[in-house]
Order: structure tokens, then sequence, then C-alpha cells
């Protein structure tokens, strides 16, 4: 570079400054279709496609890609930090028959079919598990069973499904404070919504509020909003950056915190008919955010495969109605509404905690931005 060029590369940093530091958030503009019909052909890569050569694999093999396998482990809680290598080891072994456990699958720590089906599919961003504590089967007493035996495979997860409530809580059990039971809700200007989508948003919600005394009103405040919802792409500033085409699909924060993100980059649907054979990377996006409010309430995951708060959902699949768990869950959380005339029965004698996700947008976003001008000013 010519020192000719210095002057003008300055002023261009010096111009770019004043947006790069205004800028709240990296929103997306988001895509909606109406149906999938609408969906246009591509050859999708989606986040976690790699991982099917990974197909049979156990302990002692070492393959490229395992690392990955094992970044996606860490990142849902499964594997505590340590050195990313291509080593199938004893602790991704372990890992994975906790993460078989959790989701009903049998606990043979190797890569079968079934389990890698699970892997594969799209799933919320929020871990299952932090610093050793689950919300999921794995963190339950077994049935017919005083102690869960540590290493043990428990292949016997399914008879206790129904006998004891899987839901769960943050730690702590947090929730939202009753002034009114009302909380406020507002969408990213960013985003540029129109009302068909901010109409799906209005529907999940009122399947919380329909077992719930609990009432969402949309306000044009974002600021002020109790509830904030934003589409981002990849890195958003909150340290949990989102990755492409399925893979994590949104994610959401304990109360008071009051964050949903969704990711930007999926092929959201919005007309609730979605037919899984039609399009492979559709996603029905009252699914995602109907899951994710609950994660705004306080509710953590479940490893009941019809709940809401299960973790992952299929592409081309749509789940959008609460089940039994989900709505002792809730109602353990903040009583039953007034419209409500189910019977709740709730089971409060499992109360497990999670720390989902913990909400630190601020520093990472700071720390992120000021690496980012270093970078550019060198
Ligand atoms: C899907 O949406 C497109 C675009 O709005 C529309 O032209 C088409 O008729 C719809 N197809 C179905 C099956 O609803
Ligand atoms: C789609 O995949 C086919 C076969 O893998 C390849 O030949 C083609 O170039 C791809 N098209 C695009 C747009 O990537
Ligand atoms: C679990 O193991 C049993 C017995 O080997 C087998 O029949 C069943 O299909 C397996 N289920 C899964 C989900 O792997
Ligand atoms: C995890 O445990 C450590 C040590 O007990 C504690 O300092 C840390 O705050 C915990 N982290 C979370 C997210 O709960
Ligand atoms: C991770 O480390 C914590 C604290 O040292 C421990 O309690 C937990 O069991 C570990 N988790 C795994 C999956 O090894
Ligand atoms: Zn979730
Ligand atoms: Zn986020």
């Amino acid at each position: 570079m010519t020192n000719n060029n210095i002057p003008k590369l300055l002023f261009m940093l010096i111009l770019s400054l004043p947006s790069f530091f205004a800028l709240p958030d990296l929103p997306s503009l988001p895509h909606f279709f109406p149906n999938i019909s609408s969906i246009p052909h591509s050859n999708i890569t989606a986040a976690w496609d790699s991982f099917q050569k990974l197909a049979g694999c156990h302990s002692g093999d070492k393959k490229p890609g395992l690392a990955k396998l094992k970044q996606y482990f860490q990142n849902f809680g499964y594997l505590n930090k340590s050195d990313i290598t291509d080593d199938f080891d004893n602790a991704l072994e372990s890992a994975l028959k906790t993460y078989q456990l959790n989701f009903n699958l049998n606990s043979t720590g190797e890569l079968d079919d079934f389990t890698l089906k699970q892997i594969l599919q799209p799933r919320c961003g929020v871990a299952d598990i932090v610093n050793g504590t689950t919300t999921m089967n794995s963190g339950k007493p077994q049935a017919n069973s005083p102690a869960p035996s540590p290493g043990k495979s428990h292949v016997t997860t399914k008879i206790h499904l129904g006998v004891v409530a899987h839901y769960s809580f943050f730690p702590g059990s947090p929730r939202w404070a009753s002034k009114n039971n009302e909380l406020t809700y507002a969408f990213l200007p960013q985003n540029q919504l129109d009302n068909s989508v901010k109409a799906v948003f209005a529907t999940a919600f009122d399947r919380w509020s329909e077992v719930t005394p609990l009432t969402f009103i949309e306000t044009p405040s974002f600021n002020k909003a109790d509830i904030k919802i934003g589409f981002f792409s990849r890195d958003h500033g909150d340290g949990e950056p989102f990755d492409g085409i399925l893979g994590t699909l949104g994610h959401a924060f304990s109360p008071p915190s009051g964050h949903l993100h969704l990711d930007g980059d999926e092929n959201w649907v919005i007309n609730g008919e979605i037919l899984r054979s039609a399009a492979e990377d559709a996603v029905d996006l009252e699914s995602v955010v109907v899951h994710e409010i609950g994660h705004l309430l306080g509710l953590g995951h479940s490893s009941v495969e019809n709940a809401i708060m299960f973790p992952s959902i299929s592409s081309g699949i749509r789940r959008v109605e609460l089940a039994g768990d989900d709505i002792e869950g809730i109602q353990a959380l903040y009583g039953s509404g007034p419209d409500y005339n189910g019977s709740p029965n709730p089971t409060l004698q499992e109360r497990d905690t999670n720390k989902g996700m913990v909400d630190r947008p601020f520093l990472m976003r700071w720390l992120g931005l000021g690496f980012a001008v270093v970078l550019f000013v060198l």
C-alpha cells in the first residue's frame, strides 16, 4: 500500500465509525415464505450435514470431523471445555451416553443411526446441561431406583416417562414478577417484519396465555418492551452465534431478560401448513416461537418428545400445541389462568433447575467491537 492511500483509509475509517458504534446489534433482514412451495430450490448445506460421515464411530476411533462434533456437545453442555481433537475419547463417549439418555435413545455411547439422526435435527440453541446440571432425563432419578448410578447406562428411561414431570426451570426458578400479569413485547425495527409475521407471534403468545394468567401486548417501543424479539445472522454479539441454514434455529434467555433471538438465515414458513416431504430446509416459525417463549417465561428443556420444550424439531414439522408437560410446568410457575378449564394436576416433586443461558450481550458485544476496530486499523 502506498502512503497516498493512508489518508483515504483513515477517512473511510472515521466515516464508518459513527455507524459502527451506533449499531446496537447486527440484525438481519429475514426471509419468510407463505408456504413451502414458494421456497426456491437450492443445494442445502445445513449447519451439521458434515456429521453424516461420522456414522458408526465409537470409542477409540480417530476421524476428521469428530472435533466439530465435540464442539457441538460442548455447545449444548455435554462436554466441558477442553482441547478439541478428532479423537473419540472417553469424554466424548460419556457425553454421547448422556445425550442418548436425554433424547430417549439407547445409551450405547456409539454414533448409531438413530443417534446421528437426532443430532442432525435442527434445534434450539439453549444448552441442555450447564455446569453438570441437566433438566432432562439424565438429571432425573430413575424409576424404581433411589439414585442414578453415574457412568451406568440407563436403557430403562422410557419406563418412567409420564410417571414424573419432565418440565424444568432455570436455577432459582426465575419468573416474571406479577405486575398485572401483563408483559409487553416488541420487534426489532431493523427486521422490518410485516403484519403476517407479527400475527404468528401473537398466536404463539396466545397459546401460553390460554393456560396462565399472563397476557402479552405488542408495543412499538423496542427499548421499553419487556420482551425484545429480533432476527439475527451468525455472530450477533451475545456469544451465541447462529449458524446459517438449520443447525440452531433460535434461543431465548430466562426471566427477566426478555431477549428472544431467531436465526435470520432460516427459510421461515408462516402459513402453518407445512409438509415434511416438500422442503428439507423449511422451518415452521410458530413452532420455534412457541418454544422460545417457554424459555422467556422460565421453562428449561424437557425430554418429553411431543412437548414444546423438547430441544429439537425436524425441519418441515409443525409442533405448536402445548403438551401436558409444558402446561404443568408453566402453571407451576404462574398458576392457571381464568380461562383455563383443563386439569393441570401439576407434579411438583421434581423441580430441576438449569442455567440455560446467561445474559451476557453487552460485554461480548463491546469486546467484539473493540477487536474488530483493532483489526481494521491494523
Ligand atoms: C404458495 O405461495 C405462493 C406465493 O404467495 C402462491 O402463489 C401459491 O399459490 C401458494 N401455494 C399454495 C399451495 O398455497
Ligand atoms: C448443486 O449440487 C450439484 C451436485 O452436487 C452440483 O453439480 C451443482 O453445481 C450445485 N449447484 C449449486 C448452485 O451449488
Ligand atoms: C434399542 O435397542 C433395542 C434392543 O437392541 C432395539 O430393538 C431398538 O430398536 C433400539 N432403539 C433405538 C432407538 O436405538
Ligand atoms: C458454574 O460453576 C462454577 C463453579 O461452581 C461457578 O463459578 C459458575 O458461576 C457456574 N456457572 C454457571 C453458568 O452457573
Ligand atoms: C464439567 O465440570 C463440572 C465441574 O468441574 C462437573 O461437575 C461436571 O460433571 C463436568 N461435566 C462433564 C460433562 O464432564
Ligand atoms: Zn430451547
Ligand atoms: Zn442471540
